[in-house]
C-alpha cells in the first residue's frame, strides 16, 4: 500500500512533520501495548492481528460448527458488530452477488442489521425453504449483548430456523463480550460462544472472532488479512513520519479541520470497496465525533466522512465537490493492479469515444481518476491517496490497519477520546423506553 501527499495535500511538509511529531509519545505509547501484547489498554485492538490464540478458536469453531463450507452465513449484528465483515465480504463476493448465481468458491453471506419488515420477512420466507440445516450457519453478534435490533433480529431468525429444522441451536454461533447477558443464555442454551476482549470496541473489532468468525465460515483467507495487518501495524508505530503513512495521514487531516475543513471524503475509484468506506465512516464518526474533549471542554468536535465512488458519483456530486463550498479534504482509494481483466474490442461498433478500442477498463478508470485529480489540483481541493497493490486479503488488512492507527493518532491530536461512543447510547436507551411503553 502506498499513501501519497506530497504536493496535492496543499500543506507545507514542516508543518506536517511538526504535527507528527507532537505525536511520539503516543507512537512510544503504541509501541508499548504492542510490547506488552495484553487487551489492558484502550488501543488494545493493535494486538488483534497477532494473537494467534484467536485465529485458532476461530478455526476450532468453524470446523465444529462448518467442516464443509455452507450455502450461506446468516451474519446479525449491527455498527461495529458488522461493518467490518461487510467491508471484507463485499470487497471479494458481495458486489458480485448478482451476477454470480453459483457461487462454489465462498459461501453467501446474508447481513441482517436493522429491523426492516420486508427484508426480514423475506429472510424468513427464504430460511423456511432450506434443504438442510447445514446449508447454513448463524452468527449473531453484539458486544454488549443487547443492542434492540441484533436482538430482536436473531428472535425471527431463530424462530424461522425453529419452524423449519426443529432443534437447530448447533447451527448458532454467539460473539459477545464475556458476561454479557446473551454470554449468560447462550452459555445456559449451549450454544457456540465467541469472545472478544473487552476493551476492543465495536469500530476497532474486525480483526478479532467478531470478523474471522464469519469471514473464516464463509472461506476467506483470514490468515492472510491479519499477517498484513501485522505488517501495516508495524509501519504505523515507527516514529519516522516518512515511513509511517497513520502518522502522516492523521496530521493532514487534523491540519486541514484547523483551516475548517471539517468533511472528509473517502473516494473510492474500487466501487467493490464502497463497504470498506462505510465501515471507515463508523470509525471516524464515531470515533472523533465527541461534544467533550479530554479535559472536559464542550468541543463539538468531529471531520464528517463521506463514501464517494469513482466514477459513478463524478456524475452525481462531481460538480459539488469540485465547485462547491472548500470544506473538504479528499482521501482517493484505488489499487495499482486488477486481478481480472475486461478488453474492449479492437473494433468498435459504436466508435464515439476516442482512442478507447483495445484498452482495458481499468485503463479508463485510470484515465478518469488522473483527470480528477488533475482538476482538484487546478481547483486547489486538497487530497491525499491512498494505493492498494490490489483488491485482495493483503490490501485489505493493510488499509483495516493503517485507518484504525491513523484514527488513534487524529484522536489524540483532537485530544477526544476516540473509544468511546457516548452519543450511541442516547437513541438505544429511548428506543428501550418507548419499547418499554413508558
Ligand atoms: O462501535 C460501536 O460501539 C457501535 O456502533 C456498536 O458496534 C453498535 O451499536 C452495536 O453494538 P453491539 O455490538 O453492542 O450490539
Amino acid at each position: 500500500m502506498k499513501f501519497i501527499y506530497t504536493d496535492t495535500a496543499l500543506l507545507p511538509e514542516t508543518m506536517i512533520t511538526a504535527t507528527a511529531q507532537k505525536l511520539l509519545p503516543y507512537v512510544s505509547h503504541l509501541q508499548s501495548v504492542i510490547d506488552a501484547g495484553t487487551y489492558d489498554a484502550a488501543e488494545s485492538s493493535i494486538n488483534l492481528p497477532s494473537d494467534t490464540g484467536i485465529l485458532k478458536k476461530v478455526k476450532d469453531l468453524k470446523e465444529k460448527v462448518c467442516p464443509a463450507r455452507p450455502k450461506y452465513v446468516i451474519n446479525i449484528g449491527i455498527g461495529g458488530s458488522n461493518l467490518g465483515t461487510k467491508a471484507i465480504y463485499d470487497a471479494f463476493f458481495g458486489a458480485y452477488d448478482m451476477l454470480e448465481e453459483e457461487r462454489e468458491s465462498a459461501s453467501r453471506m446474508i447481513f441482517v442489521d436493522t429491523c426492516e419488515e420486508a427484508f426480514l420477512a423475506k429472510l424468513v420466507t427464504f430460511i423456511g425453504k432450506l434443504q438442510k440445516k447445514e446449508d447454513v450457519v448463524i452468527n449473531a453478534i453484539s458486544k454488549s449483548g443487547g443492542t434492540t435490533e441484533t436482538i430482536a433480529n436473531l428472535e425471527i431468525v431463530l424462530a424461522a430456523m425453529d419452524k423449519r429444522f426443529p432443534g437447530s441451536l448447533d447451527r448458532i454461533v454467539i460473539t459477545t463480550d464475556e458476561g454479557s447477558a446473551l454470554w449468560d443464555i447462550a452459555h445456559k442454551k449451549g450454544v457456540y460462544v465467541l469472545t472478544l476482549p473487552k476493551q476492543v470496541g465495536g469500530r476497532f473489532s474486525v480483526l478479532s472472532a467478531v470478523g474471522l468468525f464469519p469471514l473464516e465460515a464463509c472461506g476467506i483467507n483470514t490468515a492472510a488479512i491479519l499477517e498484513a495487518a501485522v505488517a501495516m501495524r508495524t509501519r504505523c508505530v515507527s516514529p519516522d513520519p516518512a515511513q509511517n503513512p497513520a502518522l502522516v495521514s492523521a496530521a493532514i487531516l487534523y491540519l486541514h479541520y484547523r483551516n475548517g475543513k471539517n468533511i472528509n471524503d473517502n473516494f473510492f475509484f474500487l466501487p467493490q470497496l464502497e463497504s470498506l468506506g462505510k465501515w471507515y465512516r463508523q470509525l471516524m464518526g464515531e470515533s472523533i465525533g465527541k461534544d467533550t474533549d479530554l479535559d472536559g471542554r464542550k468541543v463539538h468536535t468531529g471531520i464528517t466522512p463521506t463514501v464517494s465512488l469513482g466514477s459513478t458519483d463524478l456524475h452525481s456530486v462531481g460538480q459539488l465537490y469540485l465547485g462547491g463550498p472548500r470544506d473538504k479534504i479528499t482521501t482517493f482509494v484505488s489499487a495499482a493492479t486488477s486481478r481480472y481483466e475486461a478488453r474492449l474490442p479492437e473494433t468498435l461498433q459504436f466508435p464515439l469515444v476516442d482512442l478507447i478500442a483495445g484498452k482495458r477498463a481499468s485503463q479508463i478508470m485510470d484515465a478518469i481518476k488522473e483527470g480528477v485529480k488533475i482538476a482538484y489540483t487546478k481547483q486547489q481541493q486538497p487530497f491525499t491517496e491512498v494505493i492498494l497493490d490490489t483488491v485482495d486479503e493483503a490490501a485489505l488488512g493493510e488499509f483495516l490497519q493503517f485507518k484504525m492507527i491513523e484514527m488513534m493518532y487524529l484522536g489524540k491530536l483532537l485530544n477526544v477520546n476516540t473509544f468511546d461512543q457516548p452519543h450511541v447510547e442516547l437513541y438505544k436507551v429511548e428506543t428501550k423506553r418507548i419499547l418499554r411503553g413508558v
